[in-house]
């Protein structure tokens, strides 16, 4: 659906007679929606300045908004920013018949992310090494406390350690657990991985070779789940039954076949990364681990299943999910800002509930386009309207030249381009 359209539509549901909460009112997202808060073209190149280095300019990609999803019995209205299309489009409408039905529940483990300190040239090597580690774990949290100290008021903080020796390379791997609560954990835990290099170089007579987090963040996970009578599933020619049964050998197919499985997780992370770059998270962390987790069995492999039971078809999805609320861009970009405002001021573990649903949700919207009509006929009307925008319309022109487009048939952007011309041509000669 276009800007102004979907614009029109939730004036619309101004006059229905659900009691939406306070994110979705119209007026809300109407007033959010005014691209004004980006300020001036001058201040996007001062914020692209501060952001990174080396900056020329600043790159616009489509911020858009699903839904509403039902999660966990609350409408949500998602942010997603996609150069995608169809993406968006196909959340909110495989979310209208997953709400019809009950939406869509989940949960979130506690935020806890790992750090690590890697040290060679060992005085104590294997499992001594990792020995005097182990038993000197009150030490080093005794050592930390004063770092820690603002993380754990607020109820996250140490949560343990323990140690690896890497026997090829030699190297005693320390790994700690901190929950970050609201954040990234990335400066945090970079920091605290680095103050606590002397220590460990003291009790091991190694000397650190590198401190860093690491982004596996298998214990960050969040899971949604969704049921569907298979009476309402029905689509393409083919009965809800046949649909639903094709719906859960396409998805068990990608947990048996690895080629499959990128794709259709690459279809899970349409929502995800959109979600992730709209309130400004980072991108490749979350990308990073859901793939690692998708092969911790070994041969990578879906990351959501589809099962049978008594006419119902029930969806789950379980993954790596380490969104943040606050630092780096999270809060700090306005865009950032106001998704985030959009969705009502979610802690980081709310967050990735909302971006398990929307994963579910996207992934149930592919597969049951996949095993009934395909997926080519919903990208039919974007890209007409994309023609449309090539060949020269702009505003209110782009819908009614897509729609001569579809109708005409036009294929390629010289044929659109030329009919514009003509078609602008009597719409002057109308009005002269
Ligand atoms: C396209 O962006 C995503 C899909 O390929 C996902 C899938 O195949 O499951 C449609």
């Amino acid at each position: 659906m276009s800007r102004r359209k979907f614009l029109e539509s939730i004036s619309n549901a101004e006059n229905s007679s659900e009691t939406p909460r306070k994110a979705d009112r119209p007026d809300d997202i109407k007033r959010r929606s005014d691209f004004s808060f980006t300020g001036l073209d001058a201040d996007l190149a001062d914020l692209a300045d501060v952001m990174v280095e080396q900056a020329v300019g600043y790159y616009g990609v489509p911020l858009a908004v699903a839904g509403p999803l039902l999660i966990d019995g609350k409408k949500t209205m998602i942010p997603m920013a996609t150069e995608e299309a169809s993406v968006v489009a196909a959340a909110t409408f495989a979310g209208n018949l997953i709400n019809r039905h009950g939406g869509i529940t989940t949960t979130a483990a506690e935020p806890v992310m790992m750090a690590q300190i890697f040290l060679e040239d060992l005085r104590i090597q294997g499992f001594e090494g990792v020995e005097k580690v182990i038993s000197s774990t009150e030490l080093v949290r005794e050592h930390l406390k004063p770092t820690l100290s603002s993380m754990t008021r607020r109820g996250g903080g140490w949560r343990g350690m323990d140690a690896r020796w890497i026997a090829p390379s030699r190297t005693l791997a320390v790994n700690l657990s901190i929950d970050v609560q609201d954040a990234q954990g990335a400066n945090t835990l970079n920091s605290i991985a680095e103050e606590l290099g002397p220590l460990l170089q003291e009790l091991t007579g190694g000397k650190v070779l590198m401190a860093i987090l690491s982004n596996r963040s298998w214990n960050r996970t969040a899971s949604a789940r969704l049921s569907i009578p298979v009476s309402a599933l029905g689509r393409g020619g083919f009965s809800g039954g046949e649909t639903a049964r094709r719906i859960v050998r396409a998805a068990r197919i990608a947990r048996e076949d690895s080629d499959r499985a990128v794709t259709h997780n690459k279809g899970i992370m349409n929502g995800v990364s959109a979600l992730a770059l709209a309130t400004g998270n980072d991108t490749r962390a979350i990308e990073a681990a859901i793939h690692a987790y998708a092969g911790r069995y070994g041969p990578y492999h879906a990351l959501s299943e589809y099962w049978l039971e008594k006419e119902w078809l029930h969806g789950s999805l379980e993954m790596p999910l380490p969104f943040a609320v606050t630092g780096g861009a999270v809060g700090f970009h306005p865009v950032s800002r106001w998704s985030l405002t959009l969705l009502n001021q979610p802690d980081a573990p709310l967050l990735s509930r909302i971006a398990a649903a929307l994963g579910l949700t996207q992934n149930f919207a592919a597969l049951r386009a996949l095993v009934s009509e395909g997926i080519q006929k919903g990208h039919m009307a974007l890209h007409a309207r994309k023609l449309a925008f090539e060949a020269g319309a702009r505003g209110t022109r782009i819908d009614s030249f897509a729609t001569i487009i579809r109708t005409e048939n036009l294929r390629d952007r010289r044929t659109a381009a030329r009919r514009f011309d003509e078609w602008i041509g009597g719409e002057r000669s109308v009005r002269e």
